[in-house]
């Protein structure tokens, strides 16, 4: 598998148009430790401050030129990557399983949301409108246009190692920007084989360096990343604590950021509910990836009414959670990413407890590798533990009695990323739609929280960090906008009427 992706040859983590796999011997390395086993993969060689600045320069070089190639061949290229995507679906999602533990139907599905997002970006190369105004002055036209913006920073977390970097670099380079892609060191060989791919598509497209790799752990180079006027955007997906320190940083030299942080999403099933969609809804939004999605379902509102028949539905499918390699057929649960994941999941459920939560199921740890058993605990909404995002699978169950009051419980938390309501009334799931109802960037009836399609904006708001990705018009945060006003009289009228004759 790793020969497929023809990684072997290479153990360096930077990739720059100007001098191709950094060489460096005295560049410090990181390992990518296999989660399964605890053992280390591989030994990848990192971003010196020198590789660094080359990146740098060589993106702000190639940035002059890339923009004034027109958007359709752009978009060309972009399709070239997708179709090399394709080819190699199954060797990087297996890539993917291996190295963050998430099992292979996701790892192939997350490859899958590349290719989609490139169809897109495809699409949206031809579609990068801008509106025309009717001047209030006699012979005047007034337009918006949408010009490229620069070189973007990407930096991206573990657990979607390639997906998301795809959703930005695909439309920034449609927007004719270039990227520099700074991925999680916990996932640098899935970065390495995307880089690879991406060479190859774009070396057939003869647009070499638009997307370039910078694989570091060294805090002073990110925050140089976040701080470098030379990156117009930077776009951040990880945890708030993280993401509120970019976005204040960025904001400070008054850059562009994408803030795509945490969420501590919900599913309300009320008296209406079709357990037979909520029930496999909230196994996979609370077991799928380990619960190491920031869109996995964290919390259950569930109707008093309900309560007895969903917890012992959910106990049943529980059981039948098969966790282990998550390479293996039949696998449903992976480890999760590392020794700190599987503590603080530990502590979590010790802090459930002392709070006074019912351990329903799950809660035990198992090694060699980070394995533990998915938990569900009898909850309250006010407690502290449950306000806060632990990234595994651990699912709050919490019963009211009015949706008002489950509303109210769903919004009061920091987050607001994803959300759903499982009802067949037709009112609730309106209510909950609607201004007074969910507050997430993300609200679905009769679906999850996660696995969001790439066509629709995709983030959320308070410490989610407000940004939008992927689908809609969410392209225009890679662009800047620029406003066109065109006398074709032969007077010079002002606007407001302004008598200005001297
Ligand atoms: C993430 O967890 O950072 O909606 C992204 C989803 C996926 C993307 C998750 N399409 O669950």
């Amino acid at each position: 598998m790793l020969r497929a992706l023809d990684l072997q040859d290479s153990n360096a983590g930077v990739w720059c148009a100007r001098d191709g796999w950094s060489q460096d011997p005295a560049a410090p390395s990181i390992e990518s430790i296999d989660p399964t086993t605890g053992q280390p993969l591989a030994s990848v060689r990192c971003a010196t401050a020198a590789d660094y600045e080359r990146l740098l320069r060589s993106a702000n070089e190639i940035f002059t030129l890339w923009r004034q190639v027109p958007a359709p061949r752009r978009g060309e290229a972009i399709r070239l990557i997708g179709q090399i995507l394709r080819e190699n679906k199954s060797a990087l999602g297996s890539l993917v399983s291996l190295e963050t533990g998430k099992i292979k139907p996701e790892g192939d599905g997350e490859v899958q949301e590349m290719i989609d997002i490139a169809d897109f970006a495809v699409g949206q190369s031809r579609m990068l409108y801008g509106s025309s105004m009717h001047s209030e002055r006699p012979q005047h036209r007034m337009y918006e246009q949408w010009h490229p913006l620069g070189t973007v920073g990407i930096i991206s977390a573990f657990n979607f190692p390639v997906a998301v970097w795809s959703w930005n670099a695909f439309l920034a380079a449609i927007c004719g920007d270039v990227c520099v892609w700074k991925p999680s060191p916990k996932a640098p060989l899935c970065a390495i084989a995307v880089q690879k791919l991406v060479n190859q598509a774009l070396a057939a497209a003869g647009f070499p360096g638009i997307f370039q790799l910078l694989v570091s752990a060294d805090e002073a180079l990110a925050t140089r990343l976040v701080e470098d006027r030379r990156v117009d955007l930077v776009s951040f997906t990880g945890s708030t604590e993280v993401g509120r320190k970019v976005g204040e940083r960025v904001a400070a030299r008054l850059g562009r950021s994408l803030l795509e942080l945490g969420g501590n999403n919900a599913i309300v099933v009320d008296q209406h509910a079709n357990l037979d969609l909520a029930v496999p809804a909230i196994v996979f939004g609370a077991v799928g990836t380990a619960g190491q999605r920031c869109t996995s379902t964290r919390r259950v509102f569930v109707h008093a009414s309900r309560a007895p028949e969903l917890e012992r539905r959910l106990l049943q499918a529980y059981r039948q959670v098969q966790i282990g390699d998550p390479l293996q057929t039949g696998t449903l649960m992976g480890p999760l990413i590392d020794a700190a994941a599987v503590e603080r999941y530990r502590q979590a459920i010790e802090s459930a407890q002392r709070a006074g939560g019912t351990l329903l199921c799950g809660g035990g740890t198992r090694g060699p590798g980070y394995f533990v058993e998915p938990a569900i605990v009898l909850a309250r909404n006010e407690w502290e533990i449950v306000q806060t995002e632990t990234f595994g699978p651990i699912l709050y169950l919490i019963r009211y009695d009015t949706l008002e009051q489950a509303i109210e419980m769903h919004n009061s938390v920091r987050h607001g990323l994803s959300s759903a309501i499982f009802t067949d009334k037709l009112q609730h799931a309106e209510q909950f739609l609607s201004a007074v109802g969910s507050d997430c960037g993300i609200a679905n009836v009769n679906i999850g929280t996660s696995g969001a399609e790439i066509g629709g904006a995709f983030g959320g708001e308070k410490d989610t960090g407000g940004g939008r990705e992927s689908g809609s018009d969410s392209w225009k945060a890679y662009m800047r906008r620029q406003t066109n006003t065109i006398n074709w009289s032969r007077e010079l009228p002002l606007a407001q009427g302004i008598d200005f004759n001297a």
